[in-house]
């Protein structure tokens, strides 16, 4: 918390502003997005990439969080765009992102959804099944149109923070297992079509991701496929989609690598493969989510209730909760907070912050060391940037916060804050006759 920006008051300053002038103004809870953080990623990634030759594409995975104003900065920054539903892709569609930059991915793609991609000639459908095949065979027969498509394999390698694991067969409902045969069976399928053009192949290996080894083992497997399918096919694949999983810091105990780390490394480990094998050096693509905007987002709450459990613990609970951050409740996940009013006092509480959900487990933060806090005081947790707006819900009906983005002392609403009205507004009345019998 040491390493937050504070103002003469006391209060935490987000992108140069002061949080508490955001509460006031937006109202809590409120998810504010520090602009000028996920711009300086995006060029960290781009720029190593430049810095090392190698051509590259760099494609924010936008289920962390997505927004048409979202859409609108990461197209500013020049990167690619990674979507996995028809809602995410019109809503980029809306934003006027370049379809050409837009990579679909899913494991159940529906006609639908391939048809909007194809209408919109976005620029490469990762496929994922042997059915997808099959559609995708049927749809460029019958609207005339060629696709740009990756085959997503499971090189038997996960990673998760520290570790990774390397099976022969990967217990995944995602791609084609690239030691079974059914890689090779996709590859035949497609190659020779002619109208699905085969720039390569997609794996994604894991998310929250700490160290490179895992990059390295999976672009290995990958690579040793690629030359193999040009010996036996003379088809040269061109591009290596390595994924997204790069970590962040949440608490104290994450040990992220810098993004230039992560790139650098792969870089040397491709490029090292390739030389060895006579190989033109494909295209290297990633797609970072998390990484990108996570922890240029705060969430921003007004304190209430306290309830004291001797010996225990102390409750603190907020306006929001699993509502709007589902991470602890789902996985465990942990997050670092301080109060935003009262940043230059002494932590001396301990408590546990609960949110406002009927149900014991929507906990944000288990024992978290703070100064003593009042109703009304605003607490900010820190680095709920990705998969925190993103997998918001109703629970509860209630509403959904509103999303700021702040950079270089100005700010503006990015997603409005959910209303009641807004709440009922799918809703109809029961209208068959009262049941008898
Ligand atoms: N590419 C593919 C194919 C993916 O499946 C994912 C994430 C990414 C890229 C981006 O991964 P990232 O860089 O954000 O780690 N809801 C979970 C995370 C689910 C990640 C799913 N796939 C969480 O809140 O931790």
């Amino acid at each position: 918390v040491s390493e937050h920006a504070v103002n003469e008051k006391g209060h935490l300053l987000i992108g140069g502003i002061d949080s508490l002038e955001l509460a006031k103004t937006y109202e809590t809870p409120l998810f504010v997005y520090d602009l000028s953080l996920i711009r300086a990623r995006a060029r960290a990634f781009l720029d190593t990439f430049k810095q090392e030759n190698v051509v590259a594409q760099v494609a924010y995975a936008s289920k962390a969080f997505s927004s048409v104003a979202m859409y609108q900065v990461i197209e500013q920054e020049g990167l690619s765009l990674d979507v996995v539903s028809a809602g995410e892709l019109y809503t980029a569609i809306k934003a006027g992102y370049p379809a050409e930059r837009i990579h679909f991915h899913g494991n159940n793609k529906s006609v639908e959804e391939l048809i909007l991609a194809m209408e919109h000639k976005i620029g490469c459908i990762v496929v994922d099944n042997f059915y997808e095949i099959e559609l995708l065979k049927q749809l460029t027969v019958k609207l005339n149109q060629k696709v740009k498509v990756l085959l997503r394999v499971t090189p038997g390698v996960e990673a998760h923070t520290h570790d990774y694991i390397t099976t022969g067969q990967q217990d995944s409902k995602f791609g084609f297992d690239l030691m079974n045969g059914q890689a090779d069976k996709a590859f035949q399928q497609v190659y020779k079509d002619e109208f699905i053009e085969l720039l390569g192949l997609h794996c994604h290996i894991g998310s929250q991701i700490f160290e490179t080894i895992g990059f390295k083992v999976a672009a290995e497997k990958l690579i040793t496929k690629m030359i193999e399918w040009e010996n036996t096919f003379n088809y040269a694949c061109t591009v290596l989609n390595l994924g997204g999983g790069f970590g962040i810091k949440y608490t104290e105990q994450d040990t992220p690598l810098e993004p230039s780390i992560y790139v650098k490394e792969m870089v040397i480990a491709v490029k090292d493969l390739v030389s060895k094998a006579n190989l033109d050096m494909p295209e290297i693509w990633i797609e970072p989510g998390r990484s990108l905007v996570g922890d240029a987002g705060t969430s921003l709450y007004t304190i209430g209730s306290e309830k004291e459990v001797p010996e225990i613990r102390n409750y603190l609970a907020v306006d929001g909760g699993m509502s709007d951050n589902i991470r602890p409740a789902l996985y465990g996940a942990e997050y670092s907070a301080a109060i935003a009013n009262k940043m230059g006092e002494l932590k001396e509480v301990e408590y546990t912050i609960a949110g406002k959900c009927c149900e014991s487990g929507d906990k944000l933060i288990e024992h978290i060391t703070l100064p003593k806090a009042s109703p009304g005081d605003i607490l900010a947790v820190f680095c709920t940037g990705a998969y925190g707006y993103a997998m918001a819900s109703n629970y509860n009906r209630i509403a959904k916060p509103a999303v700021v983005f702040v950079e270089n002392g100005r700010h503006q609403l990015a997603v409005k804050r959910e209303t009641l009205e807004d709440l009922v507004r799918l809703d109809l009345p029961f209208t068959l006759e009262k049941g008898r019998g």
